[in-house]
């Protein structure tokens, strides 16, 4: 797939994976429309983006107002024709233990990451059938979509309803054309681990990235070289460790072994905690 002059939509492309994402994506070709509720960190990647000869625009919106996505579509549209492919990407973590985490923290935290998420794609697949223009719609999960660890509960079962509502659009979609992937990167070295601890009011800030291990982290540019590839070459699934990806599979194959490793985990944890 030439990905030159095919529009993308990028949400939380002010920073982190949707920006590297913007500028992977511009440096293929494609002209890109970000959004995100900070106008600065999006007006850096639209610099960024047309100082290296891409074409960007910025759009600052919350994903959680109902009418994000045909906003975004539009401006996105009118800028640069009908985008090909839409990446909902905007998320953050909690950091809580799950018997902690109030009812109120989960919706909230559904809000962002899940139903906005199915409200950008549903607009974005609605408009391609209606165009017959065929598309790819992608969502930023995780690697925690496929095996939850301590303390992350509710961000993980986020991710795992996003990764669930692709699989199936992603079989009902593919007979027209559109193709559905999910990405799931391991630790990424942006504002997540910040924003996470933050909002969950830990100013100890054990959940930073730094208590991961070393092979566990990454940068944002890896996943956005894996987005580019797979807007290339259509893939259900975009993974960038496959140690990770194998570790998944053994949580399923053997939930009481890996219980064992992730309890480890959590005693290390506990410490950090005090
Ligand atoms: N970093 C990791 O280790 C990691 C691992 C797996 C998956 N992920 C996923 O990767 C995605 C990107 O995260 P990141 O690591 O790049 O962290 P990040 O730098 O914090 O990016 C998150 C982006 O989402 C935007 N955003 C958050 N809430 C929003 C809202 N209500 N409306 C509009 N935009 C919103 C933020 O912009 P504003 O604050 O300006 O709105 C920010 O640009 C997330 O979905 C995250 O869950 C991250």
């Amino acid at each position: 797939m030439d990905l030159a002059g095919r529009p993308i939509v990028i949400t939380g492309g002010g920073t982190g994976i949707g920006a590297a994402a913007a500028q992977a994506c511009a440096a293929a070709g494609m002209p890109v429309c970000i959004a995100g509720r900070r106008a600065e960190p999006l007006q850096r990647t639209v610099d960024a983006v047309k100082d290296a000869g891409g074409q960007c625009i910025g759009m600052p919106l919350d994903v959680t107002d109902a009418a994000h996505a045909a906003t975004l579509l539009d401006a996105a549209t009118e800028a640069f024709g009908p985008p090909w492919a839409v990446f909902a990407n905007a998320g953050r973590g909690l950091d809580r233990p799950a018997h902690q985490t109030t009812e109120a923290e989960l919706r909230e935290l559904f809000e962002v990451n899940f139903f906005a998420t199915c409200r950008l794609l549903n607009v974005a697949a609605h408009r391609m059938l209606d165009a017959q223009s065929g598309g790819h719609l992608l969502a930023c999960s995780s690697c925690v979509a496929k095996f939850s660890v301590p303390y992350h509960a509710a961000y993980a079962a986020t991710k795992a309803s996003q990764d669930l509502y692709c699989q199936s659009m992603r079989l009902e979609l593919a007979p027209v054309g559109i193709h559905v992937s999910t990405v799931h990167p391991i630790s990424t070295k942006t504002e997540f681990f910040d924003v996470s601890a933050s909002v969950s009011g830990r100013t100890d800030a054990p959940s930073g990235i730094d208590h991961t291990p070393r092979w566990f982290q990454q940068s944002p540019e890896r996943v956005a070289k894996a987005i580019v590839k797979c807007l290339v070459k259509p893939r259900p699934e975009v993974w960038t460790s496959k140690l990770v990806r194998m570790t998944s599979a053994l949580r399923t194959l053997w939930p009481t072994v890996m219980d064992r490793q992730f309890r480890r985990m959590l005693d290390t944890q506990r410490l950090h905690r005090g």
